[in-house]
């Protein structure tokens, strides 16, 4: 089997690479590497891998065609364009893609194989060959509730998001370290010295937040260091952000009950200056009544990366940490209590890795099914 991959040295590529050498998946095909700037470069000696270690033109069709997987993160543009014109080619490859651009299309299954390999497989019987990544707010969430959703114990689920910079971009990461480094210098001098008064610290932090430059904030727009962005992605001018809107018809479409009873899901998303992981705060209107033990029980055991966070102090200012889930498969999920005005809700905070189970894990998962299956291109 030949699997082409597009868009591999970016952020969410580089770290879809770095799990795939993790799991020895190179072993398993012959990989063809493209670019899109750069064909005709080596490839890095790092990965090791059955094929040519020249770069493939991501824009050739032809090379493109001798794929049975095509596997890109390309982004939407990048799909938008070659997509369709593979197909009208002929191309009947499998296309997994990390971008939003064929996420809601009726071909399309968003994968997330812990909760939805049924969908997965049932899509791959009837033929279905374009499989998605979701958003990574969603499919943190749903690693982190899997156990209750699984059992259909959830009428509605209500999320604050405190997102991290790396959902933006590598770019996006950058410029929240520049912002805090500038910040830094201004405040460097007075912070060193015993008596400095903390007003004036404050002050010069807050002219030099309000003054960065265009080009300080090039990316965000707005301040991001020591602040934080309560609006994500586009305006739909309904008063969602695309990222709210995208949580409650990704959710359903995961789960499958956007054909059936839906569970209600409303988010409020938030950027924060953090760098890698994206945390929740999350309200679940339970469909009946179960003791916090039997609920933590059923979360716990759902899959093998969840992992419930005893609701104490010390458990949660440790295991409940953007620093804890960084770089890992891990899905913390603490603070599991009742609510105190409505005990048919729970309350809970949850944390996963914006770029591994938020992004590169399912497709590498997903590409793994395909794969191990040995499932031909030209059925
Ligand atoms: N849209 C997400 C964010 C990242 O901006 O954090 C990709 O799912």
């Amino acid at each position: 089997m030949l699997v082409g991959i597009v868009g591999w040295r970016g952020m969410v590529g580089s770290v879809l690479i770095q799990r795939m050498l993790q799991e020895g998946d190179f072993n398993f095909f012959e990989t063809r590497f493209f670019s899109t700037s750069n064909a005709g470069d080596k490839v890095s000696e790092k990965i090791k891998f059955k094929g040519s270690h020249i770069l493939a033109d991501g824009f050739d069709q032809s090379a493109l065609a001798d794929c049975d997987v095509i596997l890109t993160c390309q982004g939407s543009e990048y799909s938008r364009k070659m997509f369709p014109t593979l197909r009208a080619k002929g191309w009947s490859g499998f296309w997994i893609d990390a971008s939003r651009e064929f996420r809601m299309e009726e071909e399309t299954t968003i994968v997330l194989d812990p909760l939805n390999r049924s969908s997965i497989d049932s899509a791959l019987k009837t033929g279905r060959k374009v499989f998605c990544g979701g958003n990574c707010t969603v499919s943190c969430l749903l690693m982190a509730i899997h156990g209750l959703v699984k059992d259909n114990f959830v009428e509605w689920v209500s999320s604050t998001t405190y997102q991290a910079a790396s959902g933006g971009g590598a770019k996006h990461m950058k410029e929240l370290l520049t912002q805090a480094g500038k910040i830094y210098k201004q405040v460097d001098s007075l912070l060193s010295q015993d008596n400095s008064h903390i007003l004036d610290i404050d002050r010069k932090v807050l002219d030099t937040q309000k003054n960065f430059s265009g080009n300080e904030m090039h990316c965000f727009k707005v301040p991001l260091s020591g602040s934080l962005i309560p609006w994500i992605d586009q305006d739909r001018n309904d008063g969602w952000s695309l990222e709210e809107w995208k949580g409650d018809v990704e959710l359903n479409k995961i789960l499958g009950s956007d054909k059936k009873e839906k569970v209600k899901v409303d988010f409020t998303c938030v950027r924060v200056g953090i760098m890698r992981c994206h945390s929740q705060s999350v309200i679940l209107k339970l469909k009946q009544k179960l003791d916090i033990e039997d609920i933590e029980k059923i979360l716990d055991e759902a899959n093998p990366w969840v992992e419930v966070v005893p609701n104490k102090k010390a458990d949660s200012e440790q295991f409940l940490s953007p620093l804890y889930a960084s770089g890992t498969l891990r899905i913390p999920i603490g603070r599991v209590r009742r609510m105190k005005y409505d005990d048919s809700c729970i309350s809970a905070f949850t944390i996963g890795d914006q770029l591994l189970w938020g992004a590169a894990e399912p497709l590498r998962r997903m590409l793994r099914i395909i794969v191990d299956q040995n499932f031909p291109k030209d059925v």
